[in-house]
């Protein structure tokens, strides 16, 4: 692995509508320097270059990579370039992140997971949900067993978002989906389904239903939507002793615990009887994931550990996403879903 300077110096590529998010954390964070903004849009780096005076712009990621005291660049561009600009910047020996989905499918991802392990460098992917204070504290439950056995979850993210022209809204948004499912789930699932309709823009899903199922009889279900009135990004999680609600856009009580189920009946057998218990909201923590997420890349480079959301784990997002894509392709025929190899 190079060594880092003090505080490593990172460059943001690509300032559009995300960006300048990541830009602005890694900017306030004091365990690194923002040392470059890249662009290829004029009016981008106009816009930023006053907003961070001691930044170097350019609107070529080459510049940027001759840097020789840069450490690490964060590819915040669309994602039909993700797979393309982190393969440059790691042949030039820069740590990097890369905003989710690390690629458009997994060969691009593999390759670049495994130049990240030649090279020894730390490649970290934008999985933003699983620094959610609220995912943590939900995958602590399951962990502890407080659910019991898990029997299967849901997720709605919906929204009259932004509509996207490059990829649908499966890729863009049950990107996040699936990297929470994966954090949760023991193991990898086998098995996918998607349904869809492109209703705005042809060819480009709004509105997808997907099924995903694991050996374990674990099943999921995503309703990914950027045309709908409501705005929701809710994850519900059904086990045997107990359900759980994460609402990311309740203010207050974003974590919710059922004492629901069924128990059986001590009298008869074969019979059950609905057990409806205490519901209860421990307090999440206000931290911005976003935060999270860049302290916890940073921190990564600093001491040469390996991001929670690595490259084997983006690798695994795009496995799944590649075998919704297929099954929506097919019409919702059910598509296996690629093995990895035991790293990824
Ligand atoms: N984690 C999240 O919640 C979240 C939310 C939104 C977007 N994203 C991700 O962020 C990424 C960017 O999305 P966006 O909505 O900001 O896109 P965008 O189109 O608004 O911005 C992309 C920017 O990249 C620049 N760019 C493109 N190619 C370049 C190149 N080769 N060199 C330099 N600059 C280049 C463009 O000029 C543009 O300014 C995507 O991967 C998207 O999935 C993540």
């Amino acid at each position: 692995m190079p060594s880092v300077a003090e505080r490593p110096r990172i460059g943001v590529v690509g300032l559009g509508y995300w960006g300048p998010n990541i830009a602005r954390n890694l900017d306030a964070l004091e365990g690194c320097e923002l040392a470059w903004c890249c662009d290829a849009d004029d009016a981008a780096r106009a816009k930023y270059s006053v907003v961070y005076p001691d930044t170097r712009f350019t609107a070529d990621l080459e510049e940027v990579l001759a840097d020789p005291g840069l450490d690490a660049v964060a590819i915040t561009t669309p994602v039909s370039t993700h797979a393309g600009l982190a393969e440059r910047a790691l042949q030039a020996g820069k740590h990097c992140f890369v905003e989710k989905p690390l690629a458009q499918d997994a060969v691009a991802a593999e390759r670049l997971v495994s130049l990240a392990d030649e090279r020894r460098l730390v490649l970290m992917v934008g999985h933003l949900l699983c620094y959610h204070p609220g995912v943590r504290q939900l995958a602590d439950l399951i962990e502890r067993g407080e659910l019991g056995e898990v029997y299967y979850l849901y997720s709605q993210r919906l929204n009259l978002g932004k509509l996207r022209a490059d990829e649908n809204a499966l890729w863009s948004l049950g990107a996040h989906d699936v990297s929470v499912l994966l954090e949760l789930a023991d193991g990898a699932p086998n098995e996918v389904t998607a349904r869809g309709e492109a209703y705005v823009r042809d060819g480009v899903e709004d509105v997808v239903f997907a099924y995903i199922r694991f050996d374990s009889g674990l099943a999921a279900h995503l309703h990914l939507s950027w045309l709908d009135p409501h705005k929701e990004r809710r994850l519900t999680v059904v086990g045997s002793e107990r359900m759980a609600t994460l609402d990311d856009m309740a203010l207050e009580r974003k974590l919710t615990i059922y004492d629901k189920g069924f128990d059986p009946a001590a009298d008869t057998y074969g019979e059950y009887i609905t057990r409806s218990g205490a519901v209860v909201s421990p307090a999440v923590p206000n931290d911005e994931p976003l935060r999270l997420e860049c302290a916890h890349f940073v921190d990564c480079i600093d001491r040469g550990e390996t991001p929670r959301t690595d490259g084997p784990a983006g690798l695994a997002v795009v496995r799944v996403l590649e075998a919704l894509q297929s099954s929506l392709d097919a019409g919702g025929t059910p598509q296996p879903v690629a093995a990895g190899s035991p790293s990824a």
